[in-house]
């Protein structure tokens, strides 16, 4: 068993994330991206159904054709793709692998939700995508499995953003209305200049406060930036919003952290 010790711990509390390197060998990297690689070779997509995952709201309402394919991801491995259409191979435009990874292809000692590859993410609070009624803790657990860096899409941070609230939630609208999610509140404009690139090798766990401000800037490298990425969510005293875009099914509800 791994803890954080006191110092590192009071990092997270004051920053909202915490970067520990040499969470993951080489090796279990390299595991993880065969396995990702096999996923991949077998996938096959409709065309209607190539979504790109955005955070943005515009971006997300105009990918209605798509919006059954990204709502019903919750229990399925589905791929999103990078915006416009193909210009590299599929397996190259791979914007993110979900959200159903953990459930169905990871061994189960690495449960998860999803995996990225070159991931260009706008300024964000994870809460705004997951949440609970009453709105329980979030945490994100980000596992780089190439070297992130600047020039491929590392994450950058507002340290201490995660005490201000969280000012948007994206939300199911009702069954069978176009688009398929909107936003409550908006994204306040953030200035760039209080951002913090965070590049770390590979390997490392980057925890990720619910609430904390975050982004990753375009991969205009030719070097990929594989990351392996899961949510926890608070449950005791907490049920999941109906509200949520993400919802669970039936056959394969949100595994239980502690059984
Ligand atoms: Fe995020």
């Amino acid at each position: 068993m791994v803890y954080l010790s006191p110092s590192q711990l009071q990092k997270f509390q004051e920053d909202g994330f915490l970067v520990l390197e040499g969470f993951l060998s080489a090796d279990e990297c390299v595991t993880m991206q065969e396995r990702i690689s096999e996923i991949v070779a077998k996938m096959d997509v409709p065309l209607h159904c190539r979504t790109e995952f955005s955070t943005q709201e515009e971006e997300q309402l105009k990918a209605q054709g798509s919006t059954d394919y990204f709502l019903s991801s919750g229990d399925k491995i589905r791929f999103f793709f990078e915006k416009g259409n193909f210009l590299v191979p599929p397996e190259k435009s791979i914007n993110k692998i979900g959200h159903g990874l953990g459930q169905e292809s990871w061994p189960p000692d690495a449960r998860g939700g999803a995996e990225y590859v070159h991931l260009q993410v706008t300024p964000h609070q994870d809460a705004s995508f997951l949440y609970t009624e009453p709105l329980g803790r979030v945490l994100g657990m980000w596992i780089a499995l190439e070297d992130a860096t600047l020039e491929n899409g590392c994450l950058w941070f507002i340290p201490g953003s995660h005490t201000s609230g969280v000012s948007r939630r994206m939300v199911r609208a009702p069954a069978g209305s176009a688009p398929g999610t909107s936003f409550l509140g908006s994204e306040p404009a953030r200035e760039n200049s209080l951002f913090v690139p965070t590049p770390v090798r590979r390997g490392a766990l980057v925890l990720i406060h619910g609430e904390v401000v975050h982004k990753s800037e375009q991969n205009l490298s030719d070097h990929s930036r594989q990351a392996y990425t899961f949510h926890l969510m608070e449950a005791s005293g907490t049920v999941w919003s109906p509200e949520n875009w993400l919802q669970p099914t039936a056959e394969l509800p949100f595994p239980p952290l502690y059984t």
